[in-house]
């Protein structure tokens, strides 16, 4: 297992789960079966996580664009978090997990948009870890969002646009509770950000993996966090100012 260094931990994980459906064809099954071992994937590295100290972990379950899917697929992935939700409630209790949503939830269909309200107010006291499924999520259509919000409230008084910073952006975006991502990680070799946290993302460290998301484990997720723990974060400055010089 690869040593990571428990006091410069990535507060918050940020994953693309990408490669179910290849690995699907890889093992000659139907992309449905990718994604339970999808499901599988992600119970593993949530418990991964919890147990490494990870306080944050963002996952991209399902995008505004993948409505476009095939009917069935759409389907199998909602029956999939339905089922994820209902199986895994007592182990996010029980690890003291809180569960956090972001993306255009009410377009979830019904019994899944229940359940995942319901689990999140259940776990809303849960303080070791979050998290957060992102779910109908595009970054654009949040960024959208967030613009017509902060109109609306200057429009009533309630903001001025002399006091609009960056801080007050990302107040108006679904992750206004979160930390942005130290580490975002993305699965099955593909070297793209596909609309995810496009604002959040500013300065965090990408790491890309060959490994398609059903096969990801724990070594994986201790890979990535070790590679992180080399990079030097300069946020613009020079190593010098970083390294205190
Ligand atoms: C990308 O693989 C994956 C998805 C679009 C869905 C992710 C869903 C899961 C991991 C399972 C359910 C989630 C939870 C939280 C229980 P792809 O289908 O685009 O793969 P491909 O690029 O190889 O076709």
């Amino acid at each position: 297992m690869t040593n990571i260094d428990p006091n410069n931990l990535p507060r918050h994980i940020a994953i693309i789960m990408d490669g179910n459906g290849r690995w699907a064809k890889q093992h000659a099954m139907g992309r449905i079966r990718g994604h339970k071992r999808g499901a599988q994937a992600v119970r593993t590295t949530v418990t991964a996580c919890r147990e490494i100290g990870i306080a944050y972990l963002t996952l991209f379950a399902f995008s505004s664009e993948n409505w476009g899917r095939p009917g069935e697929e759409v389907n199998a992935l909602m029956d999939l978090l339905a089922d994820y939700l209902d199986k895994e409630t007592p182990t996010l209790q029980k690890r003291g997990i809180r569960l956090a949503a972001i993306g255009d939830i009410d377009k979830l269909y019904l019994p899944v948009r229940k359940k995942l309200l319901e689990v999140m107010k259940l776990t809303e006291r849960n303080d070791k870890m979050v998290l957060n499924l992102a779910l109908s999520y595009g970054s654009r259509d949040e960024i959208v969002a967030a613009v017509r919000k902060m109109v609306a409230d200057q429009r009533d008084g309630k903001l001025k646009i002399d006091d609009i910073d960056k801080e007050t952006l990302a107040r108006y975006l679904f992750t206004a509770s979160m930390p942005d991502p130290d580490l975002l990680i993305r699965t099955s070799g593909e070297y793209r950000i596909s609309n995810f946290l496009l604002w959040q993302l500013a300065y965090t460290e990408l790491y890309f993996t060959d490994v398609l998301w059903p096969d990801f484990k724990k070594s994986d997720l201790l890979a990535a966090i070790a590679v992180y723990q080399q990079r030097e974060r300069r946020f613009g400055l020079t190593s010098e100012q970083i390294q205190g010089k």
